[in-house]
């Protein structure tokens, strides 16, 4: 009773100390805030775009700004999910290089299902961060492997949120620990690389919420992030980045979290949007935005209070982070002692798939025969901002020859010198640049040893080791094709010769592969002996692989994903991109209509719902490879006096006892799902992951008793027409498994009331994607500066700058969309532009232009076009060049209404669908816009003369436009 009384004080103690420390905290911020310019504020929410700042370590990803008169500091930020980040330079020192450890990818952390050894990784990215001066990174990164396709799968962590959320908690916790912060990404449902700054994720609610969502709610509740990264893509319609029920409804609101949010490194459209939703820190940063920021406040349309708050959460986190405290970089971390860590976590994460016929461990006079480029080119992680400037790698082939395993000195000859030649050819092509780096260099092709090589390599050497390996990551997705999900014919062969030679004389071949994600497996599953996923194993991998296949190490990795059996089989594989060339168009914000409006580009509908990975095959009972938490061992377990121990209000807690049944050491994974009762008219999954815990190492015979913790909150699912998480009364079935689909013990769990948890925030998909206006032809379009930042907008012609945002955010159109709700699609003018660019001579030019713009604004298909017939220089209020309407000569005033008409005949034919009103604005020539007029009667076109409202005044003033608007408006009807 003394020892809890002490313990209780010194609680009380810390948790006072913690109070005043907040308090004095919040004191500093509000100082700040108070002394603040609008323009010094506006500058902290924008990232530092050009290099420079505190640390001496060139090219961190981005940095916040300082206000030095505040005694507001700089702070850095670096990437990432596979390691420190950052370049190897330091000023001042051209001679020295410094590295950071290059841990392994994020599915092989999954894999291990080991929250110490995840942990200790945060703890030595934590390390290396502090030596190097870096407070935030920019990882994990834990967005759900919807797809094997996806080019990031290698740095997320797996198909189950609750696996991927709870992985990523291991890995803050162990960051945090150090003092520096993490940034988990990116939020949300960002599954998907092809196009990754247009694409719109449509998918329900529950969807969202149980999947997509899922993994951030678990490791926000579990580790309390620094940062939030919100994700590139759009969410049901409305940009992550600018999303107020994400980033403040769900995020803040529901889940109590208040850290900062800061926006991936691209250009959102929408500034003002970003900032009102939550996004408090716009990185890389563009000095555009401070521009946005300072105009928005100015205008109103950007509320102080809100400009306030977000400033306060950066600040929050600067005022907190290393560097602001005093921390003074080493530059010296322990790169050797973290490379052993690096190496721990690859021995635990590697899978091993099959093993028939004791292939593995090797064993056998003589040595082994090892097959396959990938032996050589290895990767350690995949491509983009998650690749690590590492010391070395250690590939396949270092080490095996390092593990002492001894190699066949012919085929590696073979080999090497097969690779110098390819090198030769690839040398123009695998040049360092930017593009290779991103979208990873070319390989060279398999090679194809011949068959009596390979007859006397099968007698002399005691086994064969095959690898293949793939590459991808961010930018790009992978493809359905051959050298990627699929085998080149080459691989295919190899595999099938080195069998058949081998097994022609009783030996065992095993496939080593080292890839992020899935392939097709079926030309070799059956073949091969035994298949070890190496994943993307970090520097150190070729170790780990090698003390695998040796049997020093006994395999404990468990898939954190399903292998089906065909790509079809994926339940997302109708809605994804597979073909698909690359266009840097797509990846601008501003992407084209042909991106914007095409399946699986511009949009991708997850048609497949919650019924992700083994959500989908077990409940379906779909025969897959491989379920979801295989994973093989050299020993034998047995599992037994399973039992709830514990039941309290909020929680059960199961435990099982197991014994290693064989006669080598080996871990062993327990894994939890639950199985909710039947709700009529609500289907849930067969079995859901609730828990898991892996073993200490066991030697032969020992027990060891697993306990397992359910909330029990987390067994409900969420119901759309109650907008509440719900878990039923009634029995509910706890499963202890070694995968999915192999039980081994269950307990039931009554569950007396049912659980219900409202949700505040509306995700809800848009039944139908909001509708989307065109305006065809206001000479303001076509000046790209103006573009309303509140739009989401596309345009086409040669755009002029220098023109004021603010005054177009005031125009007509705007105003009418706003009033309609609709997404205004901008494009651009057929008549101001060409103009201004193309000049209006003659029916040729004009019917071109008009041609080009008619098309696009069918491709467009918008729920309303608004053609903007006509216009004049006093109207559009800026200069049109060097050709005025006025200059128009009368034949270029002829043959203007003749290419009008042509217009509306297209409109009315191709976009039949479509609400077209046209809006005569011509003042000068009385002729055009009594021939507009009466060409839209003739084509049945709604028609409004601005003549009548503005009187050719120039640019209307407010009632001016609210007079246009009302006229369309009262046209639509
Ligand atoms: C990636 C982020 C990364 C950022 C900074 C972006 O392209 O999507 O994951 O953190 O770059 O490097």
């Amino acid at each position: 009773m003394k020892r809890f009384t002490l313990l209780t004080a010194v609680l009380l103690l810390f948790a006072a100390s913690g109070q005043a420390r907040d308090n004095v905290l919040e004191t500093r911020i509000e100082k700040a805030v108070k002394a603040m310019t609008l323009e010094q504020k506006a500058a902290l929410l924008v990232g530092v775009w050009e290099e420079g700042g505190p640390s001496n370590i060139i090219s961190s990803a981005g940095r916040t700004h300082g206000v030095e008169s505040l005694g507001i500091g700089m702070t850095t930020m670096n990437d990432g999910p596979t390691g420190l980040r950052m370049d190897t330079l330091r000023k001042g020192y051209p001679d020295e290089r410094y590295y950071c450890t290059g841990f392994p990818s994020a599915c092989l952390l999954a894999a291990t299902w080991n929250d110490g050894i995840v942990a200790r990784v945060g703890e030595c990215i934590g390390d290396e961060m502090n030596a190097y001066g870096c407070d935030l990174l920019l990882a994990p990164s834990l967005n759900i492997q919807r797809n094997p396709l996806c080019g990031r799968n290698f740095e997320y962590y797996s198909e189950d949120p609750y696996l991927a959320g709870h992985t990523a908690a291991q890995m803050v916790l162990g960051m945090q620990s150090r003092g520096v912060g993490a940034t988990i990404k990116h939020f949300a449902a960002n599954s998907q690389q092809t196009a990754r700054v247009a694409n719109d994720a449509r998918l329900s609610e529950r969807a969202l919420r149980e999947i997509y969502l899922r993994n951030f709610e678990i490791a926000v509740r579990e580790s309390d992030p620094v940062a939030v990264m919100s994700s590139l893509n759009w969410v049901n319609g409305t940009r992550s980045a600018a999303s107020e029920p994400l980033l403040t409804g769900v995020l803040r609101d529901e889940w109590g979290w208040k850290g900062v949010v800061m926006t991936d490194w691209f250009d959102p459209e929408n500034t003002g949007a970003c900032l009102r939703a939550g996004n408090d820190l716009f990185m890389g940063g563009n000095p555009r935005q401070v521009e946005d920021i300072i105009s928005g406040v100015r205008d109103g349309s950007i509320p102080a209070a809100d400009l306030d708050r977000n400033v306060r959460n950066v600040l929050r986190y600067i005022f907190r982070s290393p560097s602001q405290n005093g921390l003074v970089p080493t530059y010296a971390p322990d790169l050797a002692s973290d490379a052993e860590v690096a190496l721990e976590a690859a021995r635990e994460g590697i899978v091993l798939l099959k093993n028939e016929g004791g292939a593995l461990p090797l064993s056998g006079d003589g040595p082994v025969a090892v097959f396959g480029v990938g032996s050589y080119i290895w990767y350690a992680n995949g491509t983009g901002s998650a690749d690590v400037n590492k010391p070395h790698v250690v590939t396949l082939m270092d080490g095996l020859k390092s593990a002492g395993i001894s190699v066949h000195p012919t085929v590696d000859e073979y080999y090497r010198s097969y690779l110098e030649s390819e090198q030769v050819q690839l040398r123009e092509t695998n040049t360092p640049t930017w593009r290779n780096w991103f979208f990873g260099f070319k390989r060279p092709f398999e090679a194809r040893p011949n068959p009596w090589f390979l007859e006397l390599r099968a007698s002399d050497c005691s086994a064969a080791v095959v690898c293949i390996s793939r590459n991808a990551g961010e930018s790009l997705d992978r493809d359905y094709a051959e050298g990627d999900f699929l085998l080149t014919k080459d691989e295919e062969s190899l595999i099938g010769a080195v069998c058949d030679a081998f097994h022609a004389k009783d030996k065992k071949v095993t496939v080593v592969l080292n890839m992020g994600s899935q392939i097709d497996v079926r030309p070799f599953k059956d073949k091969a002996d035994a298949i070890v996923l190496a994943w993307q194993p970090g520097q150190e991998g070729g170790r780990a692989v090698a003390d695998v296949l040796k049997g020093d190490v006994n395999p404990s990795g468990k898939l954190p994903a399903t292998w089906a059996l065909r790509y079809e089989d994926y339940p997302s594989s109708a809605n994804f991109p597979v073909h698909y060339e690359f266009s840097w168009e797509d990846v601008k914000p501003y992407a084209p209509p042909s991106t914007r409006h095409t399946r699986n580009l511009g949009y991708t509908l997850y048609e497949e719902d919650i019924w992700v990975g083994y959500r989908w095959f077990n409940t379906r009972h779909k025969e897959v490879v491989w379920p979801f938490g295989h994973g093989l061992s050299y020993t034998s377990f047995d599992w037994s006096d399973a039992k709830v121990i514990k039941k309290t209000g909020d929680s059960v807690t199961v435990q099982v006892t197991v014994t290693n049944t064989g006669s080598r050491p080996g871990k062993d994974v327990v894994q939890l799902y639950s199985t909710a009762p039947e709700t009529e008219g609500f289907e849930t999954p067969l079995r859901e992951l609730r828990a898991y815990a892996k073993t200490p190492l066991l030697q032969s015979g020992q027990s060891a008793v697993v306990q397992l913790k359910v909330p029990l909150g987390d067994l409900a699912s969420f119901h759309e027409d109650c907008r509440s998480w719900i878990a039923p009364a009634g029995t509910y079935t706890l499963s202890l498994a070694s995968s999915v689909e192999d039980v081994r013990c269950t307990v039931e769990l009554p569950l007396k009331k049912q659980i219900t948890r409202p949700v505040k925030a509306s995700l809800a998909a848009p039944v139908e994607p909001k509708p989307t206006a065109v305006v065809l032809g206001d000479s303001y379009s076509t000046f790209s500066r103006q573009i309303p930042r509140g739009y989401r907008c596309w345009y086409s012609t040669s755009a002029k700058e220098g023109n004021d945002v603010r005054e177009v955010r005031q125009t007509w159109w705007c105003q009418l969309c706003d009033s309609l709700g609709v997404d205004l699609v901008l494009n651009s003018s057929y008549s101001g532009a060409p103009v201004c660019n193309t000049g209006y001579h003659g029916a040729d030019a004009t019917s071109f232009s008009f041609v080009t713009r008619v098309e696009e604004c069918i491709a467009l298909h918008p729920d309303y076009l608004f053609v903007f017939g006509g216009t004049n220089d006093s109207w559009a209020g800026v200069p049109l060049g060097e050709l005025k309407y006025s200059d128009w000569t009368e034949e270029d005033l002829k043959s203007f209404l003749p290419a009008f008409c042509r217009m509306l005949e297209r409109i009315k034919t191709e976009c039949p669908g479509t609400n077209v009103v046209n809006i005569v604005n011509s003042d000068l020539s009385r002729e055009i816009t009594e021939g507009q007029i009466q060409a839209c009667r003739h084509y049945g076109i709604k028609c409004v003369s601005l003549h009548d409202i503005s009187k050719g005044l120039g640019h209307p003033d407010t009632a001016g436009m609210k007079a246009i608007c009302s006229q369309v408006l009262e046209a639509i009807k």
